[in-house]
């Protein structure tokens, strides 16, 4: 058993220590936003935020998890207001298939934590997560929408 914090409630999950924290997220507390894409910290498909820092869900064991704070694409937005990336989401048209989207959206919501105005070089290093339909271009266009809102 496990206590994990997600969204600001807190969870008992039925897991060993060395269990992937997105099968916990997914299939202990239901919450299914984040995807599973490689399994091997490639794609980024499963990003959460783990005390406000990008981690990669697929290759993050429970036991580290435990005592922070886990914030998964469900927790993001306040109440009914949408977190301004979400909003330029929204406004750019970004996603198509959508399956990369809530990844993508969690690793640039806590770059702009980190840098409020990244440079195309910032998103580069930074925002490294795989998209099957090509949407970069529209990544890109709504990162620098979303640090001028
Ligand atoms: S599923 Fe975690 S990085 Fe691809
Ligand atoms: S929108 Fe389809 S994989 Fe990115």
């Amino acid at each position: 058993m496990a206590q994990l914090n997600i969204n600001g409630r807190s969870h008992q999950v039925d897991v060993e220590p060395d269990t992937p924290l997105l099968w916990a997220i997914r299939e202990q507390v239901g919450l299914t936003g984040t995807k599973y894409g490689c399994g091997v910290a490639q794609c980024g498909a499963c990003t959460v935020h783990m005390d406000g820092a990008a981690v990669r869900s697929c290759v993050t064991p429970v036991s580290a998890a435990e005592g922070k704070k886990i914030t998964t694409i469900e927790g993001l937005a306040s109440g009914n207001v949408l977190h301004k990336v979400q909003k330029a989401w929204v406004d750019h048209e970004v996603p198509q298939c959508g399956y990369c989207q809530t990844g993508m959206i969690m690793a640039v919501a806590a770059l702009l934590k980190d840098k409020p105005q990244p440079t195309d070089a910032d998103i580069d290093a930074t925002i490294t997560n795989i998209c099957r339909c090509g949407t970069f271009q529209q990544v890109r266009e709504a990162i620098h929408a979303a640090a001028k809102a």
